[in-house]
């Protein structure tokens, strides 16, 4: 989410009290839950937007974002490290933070997760962990912007910032995240869904690319903590204007849900009593770091070559029905062999994709039911019309000048969106329809 010129018109249009005249600086904070990074812009040169990509811990590389993670000195509840600070850090930190500003959001059932003893861990309030990390991440902003300017030259401008919430985010979660904001000195600050802000970025990327008047997508915004989706259709491309088709919809079900998978499928291998000593070893973490950073990132789906996890001088039984021997796991991702212990990595990725794909089908379902309402609009004899390479769902006549949005493709964002099997999944439930993995996003 990059896009400051479309994130300007969401403030403008909700933030009151300030004249267009005055020139102001806008920065947008995308609070992920497992990166986050911020984007700026003057409102009296809109169309140039500045991404910060230097970051405390990463100064010898130039990134786009910085890991959304915080760790407090034991005893000092004020002093902390965050982002690439920690980088390499194996010990206790608190990640997926974001998660925890909406505890009661419904998370897989399959999945024992207990948000409220993870806030319970925190050394002060949720709210004031993520004033902190919120805090940290815009001084670190400012004081980049600063440097590209004469000193005073920033004074002459208002202040105004912009955060996204996931698009299931419950009011509760979205005052939390205010609050948050207000705590950490951000103000004012205007809201806006993931998936809106997904949307207008990549439709602004995509839209010399082969995007027409008319065509529809259906935007997927697969990240760490939430999977976001919403439909637009390309009102017109010059001058660009888009209109929402569906209600912005999603769930927990990001990336850091297969982690959590993931350390389950552990726990049921090594058993309950060898899994309370193990997780509390190095090796265990360094393990979840592996797949985190390894395993989950290149696994492309059937016929995907083994993979072993170590658990050096663990001392776990051996169970070969399970696939663990001498304190080694093996994750395979070949899909039709009998032995369970062989669909490990389908066994992690499918439920959580099974629930991706379920919101997916119900965008295009609502999509196609916008389609049928035009089409009544339109007039009884005129047909839903179909791009060239989707085959018709419903039957057409000859092209006429009606306006009906035509279901282009779906697109898949955010990290998880990065995802070879997610996107094979999808294509393959949604055969008319492309699926397209933007490089941009
Ligand atoms: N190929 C991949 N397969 C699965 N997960 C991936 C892949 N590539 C990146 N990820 C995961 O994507 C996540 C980062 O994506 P992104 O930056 O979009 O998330 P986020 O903005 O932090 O989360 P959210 O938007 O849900 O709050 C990380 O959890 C990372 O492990
Ligand atoms: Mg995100």
């Amino acid at each position: 989410m990059d896009s400051l010129k479309e994130l300007k018109l969401a403030v403008d249009s909700s933030v009151g009290g300030v004249s267009d005249d005055e020139d102001r600086l806008i920065l947008a904070l995308d609070f992920g839950t497992t990166f986050s990074g911020v984007s700026y812009a003057f409102t009296n040169d809109p169309e140039q937007i500045y991404t910060i990509d230097s970051w405390p811990g990463a100064t010898d590389r130039i990134v786009p974002k910085t890991p959304t993670e915080i760790q407090y000195t034991p005893g000092s509840p004020d002093k902390f490290k965050w982002g690439y600070e920690l980088e390499g850090t194996l010990e206790d930190k608190v990640i997926g933070l974001k998660l925890l500003l909406d505890p009661d959001q419904k998370r897989p059932y399959w999945i024992p997760t207990d948000p409220h003893a993870e806030i319970a861990k925190l050394p002060k309030p949720v709210v004031e962990v993520a004033a902190d990390y919120i805090k940290a991440i815009f001084q670190q902003a400012l004081s980049e912007v600063e440097k590209g300017y004469l000193p005073g030259f920033l004074d002459g401008f208002k202040k105004q910032y912009v955060l996204t919430v996931p698009a299931v985010w419950s009011d509760t979660a979205k005052a939390m995240t205010e609050r948050a904001a207000r705590r950490a000195g951000i103000s004012p600050i205007n809201m806006i869904t993931e998936p809106e802000a997904a949307a207008l970025f990549t439709l602004r990327t995509m839209k010399d690319k082969g995007l027409k008047d008319g065509d529809a997508i259906v935007i997927c915004d697969a990240g760490g903590g939430t999977v976001d989706l919403v439909s637009y259709e390309i009102v017109s491309l010059a001058p660009f204007e888009v209109k929402g088709l569906t209600v912005p919809s999603g769930g927990a079900l990001g990336s850091l849900m297969l982690n959590r998978s993931f350390e389950e499928l552990i726990r049921q291998t090594v058993g309950e009593d060898d899994y309370v000593v193990l997780k509390k070893t190095e090796g265990y973490r360094s393990a979840l770091r592996e797949f985190d950073v390894a395993h989950k990132l290149s696994f492309r789906g059937p016929c995907d070559s083994d993979r072993y996890v170590s658990f050096p001088m663990a001392n776990l039984k051996d169970n070969k029905a399970k696939g663990l021997m001498k304190n080694c796991m093996t994750l395979t991702g070949q899909h039709a062999d009998i032995n369970p212990c062989r669909q490990a990595m389908f066994r992690i990725f499918d439920p959580i994709i099974q629930e991706i794909m379920k919101l997916v089908i119900e965008q295009v379902r609502d999509v196609r039911i916008k389609q049928l309402e035009s089409k009544n609009q339109n007039g009884s004899d005129v047909k839903v019309r179909f791009s060239a390479h989707t085959a018709p769902i419903f039957p057409t006549l000859p092209q006429s000048n009606i306006h009906c949005p035509v279901l282009q493709a779906i697109f898949l964002v955010g990290g998880f969106g990065a995802s070879t099997y997610l996107k094979e999944c999808i294509q393959t439930a949604n055969p008319n329809i492309m699926v397209v993995q933007p490089k941009e996003a």
